[in-house]
């Protein structure tokens, strides 16, 4: 009997709605929170200088919640104020580990289709940060569930091989890491990247900052299983929701504004219609190392 998959979408702000969650629910928490100031004509900015200080009581709750073996993936960017990047996404890592989180990894979003555009001294973002904070090094991570297709790149680059390829040729920097690239001859499939090749979706997704659902889908196939809990405390249209029930895995998303709410509860029940296990990351046509 297969188990019946919960979905539960919150109104409210996740401050008080996580408050009544109990301690080391989720196996995984991934969202996308306001960016400071961008958006504040749809759903509220906050100013950037005062975006760590918002943010950090909600993370205290995200962290109360979260298992010792789960992961916490916060996308997230910079904007730029007065010419100049601000500092608050570098201010919030920092503060983040003073709050006890692990800063274990960057995961860095390319977004493969961003217009093109003109500004006088810089040029169009089109990459985002998902930080990957955790409670502990031991969290559970399931990389065969994100293998990519070893592509074109191995048939040049595995072709001729030099006498280190063929054996362990550890790390010059002394950091204990090592690799046998002829390891990797013959094999079919490749684990991916930390760089996640993803178009962004702006047609009729209800919403102006929404997730590519493979987002969302690459990050709860590596760091969840059937079963497992996952939590989306800034849910917009719900998309974390609707890809982790697809997969089956139970969800909780928590969102302040009535209408993305009541879309997000409207998204639950849309049948499947995307392709979950397309090529996200395209490691043969960009792994450059
Ligand atoms: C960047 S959007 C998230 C979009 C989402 N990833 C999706 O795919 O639809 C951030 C959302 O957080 C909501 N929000 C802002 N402050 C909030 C709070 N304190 N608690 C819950 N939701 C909040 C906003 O209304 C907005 O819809």
């Amino acid at each position: 009997m297969p188990t019946e998959i919960k979905s539960e979408i919150h109104l409210g702000d996740c401050l008080e709605i996580l408050a009544t969650y109990p301690d080391n629910f989720f196996d995984l928490i991934v969202t996308s929170p306001p960016y400071a100031d961008n958006r504040a004509n749809s759903y509220g900015g906050i100013n950037p200088d005062n975006y760590v200080a918002w943010f950090l009581p909600r993370a205290q709750q995200m962290s109360r919640v979260l298992k010792s073996t789960g992961t916490f993936i916060l996308n997230i960017k910079e904007k730029v104020v007065n010419g100049e990047r601000h500092t608050y996404v570098i201010e919030l890592i920092e503060e983040l580990r003073k709050q006890g989180w692990l800063w274990t990894e960057e995961f860095l979003w390319h977004k493969k289709n961003c217009y093109p555009g003109k500004w006088p001294n810089r040029f169009r973002d089109a990459w985002e940060r998902c930080l990957q904070f955790n409670k502990t090094k031991n969290f559970n991570m399931y990389q065969e569930a994100v293998m990519v297709p070893m592509g074109d790149w191995a048939k040049t680059r595995l072709k001729n091989l030099s006498d280190t390829d063929k054996t362990r040729d550890n790390s010059k920097v002394g950091s204990g890491f090592g690799k046998n690239v002829s390891n990797w001859l013959d094999r079919k499939m490749a684990y991916p990247t930390n760089v996640l090749h993803l178009a962004t979706e702006t047609g009729n997704r209800q919403h102006s900052a929404v997730f590519p659902k493979a987002l969302p889908i690459w990050f709860i196939k590596l760091f969840t299983q059937k079963d497992d809990w996952v939590l989306d405390p800034f849910c917009g249209v719900g998309t974390t929701c609707e890809v982790a029930q697809s997969l089956y895995r139970h969800s909780v998303g928590i969102e302040i504004k009535p209408e993305y709410y009541e879309l997000s509860k409207a998204n639950l029940n849309v049948p499947v219609n995307y392709p979950l296990f397309e090529d996200h990351n395209q490691y043969g046509k960009n792994h450059t190392e």
